[in-house]
């Protein structure tokens, strides 16, 4: 049985790779250290599946990370595991250099030395791939006419996050270029769908509406985003990381450019048909407040190297796409009770056992 070594598979855009690959016939074995915004209820579906080994530990944890290679021998690593939002990376930059740049070097020299263990004539060896899940935050931000960022814009990251992303994508390729690691490396831009959490601009304006409080937009709501619906990201990735060159990075977009006040008004539009409010229109929620510190402007993605070296394109586009994704915050009202209660934070502190 082919076995992937998932980081960070409890998150929202980990626990969606988990499940396509369990139910491409992978074994997955899910290193995740449950912070805020890991969550097993994500992987509900996979409970008592075998092909599921969830381990809750930290990527930094070096014996951890060799000892699981050396248990389940896997074919690929794919790195999702990160302190993910820009907002908290403001607040607390240290946490985000602890997992995203220390934890990852961590993670890589464990691989790295596991990796070289093995008989170089071994198909264990020669098929082995290491891909790391990075984000377009790290070319920094576009101007309203600029093209969009490609493989080759020159990295600038602005905030906390994404220097911490930038220092981690370098790592990766200097672990190619040093020590012949097969690693790849994909940028990809903002991930929507179900199971985010809701500190993300599209849960958390979706889930206050529905309370009635206000949908905070930073500044005068211009800033633009490329949306990119979370099975489409998980399918390029896994397209990448098995036909993918080695050594080379690979941008992954929506081509779906919004500003964040078209995003807010059209999920307050869906919500008015699927949710009527008798106090009337959601939009009538949407508060401008203080802007982010450094808000980057613009971010959009050229995905010309993926489409045509491997043929990859989205399948959702972004207005189905996003009532489908309300939709599943109005049906999955238990997730969203425990995310919002921190019932699974209690779960967790009850039934952490550690390593
Ligand atoms: P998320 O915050 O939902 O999930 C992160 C997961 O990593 C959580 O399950 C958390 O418990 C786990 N984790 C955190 N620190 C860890 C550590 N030290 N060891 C082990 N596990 C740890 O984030 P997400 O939105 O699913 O993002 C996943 C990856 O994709 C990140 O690397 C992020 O930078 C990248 N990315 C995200 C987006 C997006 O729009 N969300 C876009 C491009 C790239
Ligand atoms: O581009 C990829 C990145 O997208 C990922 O690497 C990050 O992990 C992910 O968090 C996301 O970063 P953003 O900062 O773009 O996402 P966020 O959902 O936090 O914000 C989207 C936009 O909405 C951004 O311009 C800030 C704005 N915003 C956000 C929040 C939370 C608001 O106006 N109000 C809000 O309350």
């Amino acid at each position: 049985m082919k076995t992937i070594l998932v980081t960070g598979g409890a998150g929202f855009i980990g626990s969606c790779y988990v499940l396509m690959a369990a139910a491409m016939g992978y074994r997955v074995v899910n290193l995740d250290k449950l912070t805020y915004s890991g969550n097993l209820d994500n992987l509900a579906s996979l409970k008592g599946n075998d092909k599921h080994v969830f381990v809750q530990g930290d990527i930094g944890n070096y014996e951890l990370v060799q000892y699981l290679c050396k248990e389940y021998a896997p074919l690929y690593v794919v790195n999702f595991a990160a302190e993910s939002h820009v907002d908290r990376s403001i607040l607390d930059p240290e946490a985000f250099v602890r997992t995203n740049v220390l934890g990852t070097c961590a993670l890589l020299r464990a691989v790295k030395e596991w990796h070289a263990s093995l008989d170089k004539e071994s198909a264990a060896y020669k098929d082995f791939r290491f891909l790391h899940v990075s984000t377009d935050e790290v070319f920094g931000a576009l101007k309203p006419a600029d093209p969009a960022f490609t493989e080759k814009t020159a990295f600038a990251p602005n905030s906390p996050y994404s220097a911490s992303k930038a220092s981690s994508d370098h790592f990766v390729r200097a672990y190619y270029e040093t020590y012949g690691l097969p690693c790849l490396i994909t940028n990809c831009s903002n991930n929507y769908g179900p199971r985010q959490f809701p500190e993300k601009l599209i849960p958390l304006v979706t889930l206050n509406a529905l309370k009635r409080e206000t949908l905070p937009v930073y500044g005068r709501g211009e800033n633009i985003r490329d949306w990119l619906h979370v099975e489409d990201h998980c399918e390029a990735i896994h397209l990448v990381l098995t036909k993918g060159t080695i050594g080379e990075t690979y941008c992954i977009g929506g081509n779906s450019e919004k500003s964040n006040i078209e995003v807010v008004k059209t999920i307050c539009a869906i919500l008015d048909e699927l949710r009527p409010h008798e106090n009337g229109k959601y939009e009538t929620l949407i508060q401008f407040v203080t802007d982010r510190l450094g808000h980057d402007f613009r971010y959009a993605i050229d995905c010309s190297k993926i489409r045509n070296e491997l043929g990859w394109k989205p399948k959702h586009n972004f207005k189905e796409g996003l009532a489908g994704t309300v939709k599943w915050y109005l049906e999955n009202s238990a997730w969203v009770e425990n995310v919002q209660s921190g019932e699974y934070r209690r779960w967790l502190e009850k039934n952490y056992t550690g390593r």
